[in-house]
């Protein structure tokens, strides 16, 4: 009587965007689990009903499959099966008596594909991508990162070259992500590297960040996407929401080294395509997007943990050297001038004389590598010598 058609993980989302848009709705066979349900049904609307969830149900209760067999005679013909190819095997067997037919969707993929490409894929116009400044707003934008972020000179130098050729590429369709992975020791400036670029742009949003170090790694995947179709909760996941909320064309992967290899996975497909697409087929298109990923790995474990695939799609791939005494002791002056002038305009502007110079003078950087401790020491020495002046 009917056929039941078989996708891939792969085809999913595709599929299910490029045949939403040509009209059809997606269920899941979970929601459909009685006569009266399937009745509430539209008749005049075509669906996809997916009998994935059904298969573990029935396998553990085989008492179940009669009932199951009686349900599947109420479907009209306005109904289409569909089911994940992982379980071809026992659906075959199990449901031998419903379907007379078993075909894999892939027939109808090359259509499937065209429908995707023609369907517009949202972007927010208001969005601020480094391919949109022109040579001006260009020459303002490396002068604000350039002045953000102390030291790592060869970066510097590299990342503007980086620049310069995507926005020349990235026009002729060659180039839709410039994608940068970080590595190095702890508080020298990676993720500075993206709030950098992300103030340089004149973002007045947050930046749009998702740290792997957050998530459990079993669902990173789920957390970032969405679950997928048919589980109870199901969201669109943390990737497309903090991309919607950022007005700006970067985004900041920290930790990803403690990402799964779904995940590497996932944003092989993001650098290839240009596009965020979630468990819902929400597309989000980040074509000129900037897309920095910082790890503490070191460059042996680099090539363990990512995939040769992986690693060859990023544009620069570099170790952050700890800064330099005089880049440190830049950091420190220009704190300390952040700090005072904050407190004379919010607190107060009784201060010490020569508080600059005293804290400058008290701060030994060779005994910090890490940036975070040296602003705590400027933090602590400028209470330090606001006390001592109370006292005096
Ligand atoms: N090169 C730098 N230029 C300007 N500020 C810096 C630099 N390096 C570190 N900092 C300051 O130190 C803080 C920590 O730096 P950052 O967050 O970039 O560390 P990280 O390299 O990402 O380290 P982790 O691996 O621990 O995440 C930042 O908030 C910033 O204020
Ligand atoms: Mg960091």
């Amino acid at each position: 009587m009917s056929t039941l058609f078989f996708y891939t993980k792969q085809q999913f989302f595709n599929f299910k965007s490029a045949q939403t848009a040509s009209g059809f709705e997606f269920l899941s066979m979970s929601k459909l689990l009685s006569p009266q349900r399937i009745e509430g049904l539209d008749e005049y609307q075509q669906y996809y009903v997916d009998i994935s969830s059904m298969v573990g149900f029935v396998k553990t209760n085989d008492s179940q499959l009669l009932n199951f067999e009686q349900l599947f005679v109420s479907f009209g013909e306005n109904i289409t099966f569909i089911c994940d190819k992982v379980y071809e095997t026992d659906i075959k067997y199990l449901f031998r008596y419903v379907f007379d037919n078993f075909s894999d969707i892939e027939a109808e993929s090359d259509d499937t594909i065209d429908k995707n490409e023609e369907k517009s894929i949202s972007q927010s116009k208001s969005v601020k991508k480094i391919t949109d400044l022109d040579d001006l707003e260009l020459e303002i934008f490396f002068e604000n990162f350039d002045a953000k972020l102390y030291g790592h000179e060869r970066f510097k130098e590299e990342f503007k070259e980086l620049v310069n050729s995507f926005r020349v590429f990235n026009k002729l369709g060659e180039h839709k992500i410039l994608s940068l992975f970080l590595m190095g020791d702890s508080g020298v400036g990676k993720t500075e590297v993206a709030r950098s670029i992300h103030k340089a742009l004149g973002s007045k949003a947050k930046l749009a960040k998702i740290n792997f170090g957050n998530y459990s790694s079993h669902d990173a995947l789920n957390s970032l996407i969405g679950s997928p179709l048919g589980y109870i909760g199901s969201d669109g996941g943390e990737l497309l929401k903090r991309v919607n909320e950022s007005d700006v064309g970067l985004i900041l992967i920290d930790e990803f080294e403690k990402a799964e290899n779904a995940v590497f996975n996932y944003f092989l497909d993001v650098l290839e395509n240009g596009k965020i697409v979630n468990s819902q087929a929400d597309e989000y298109d980040v074509n000129g997007y900037i897309i920095v990923f910082t790890s503490n790995i070191t460059k042996e474990n680099f090539k363990n943990k990512i995939s040769p695939e992986l690693r060859s799609r990023f544009d620069y791939k570099g170790i952050f050297n700890l800064l330099t005494d005089e880049d440190k002791i830049k950091f420190v002056h220009f704190r300390v001038n952040q700090i005072i002038s904050k407190y004379t305009e919010l607190v107060s502007d009784d201060i010490p004389e020569k508080l600059h110079d005293i804290i400058v003078s008290e701060i030994d950087v060779t005994q910090y590598n890490n940036m975070r401790d040296l602003n705590k020491k400027i933090k602590d020495t400028f209470v330090f010598y606001l006390k001592s002046r109370r006292k005096s």
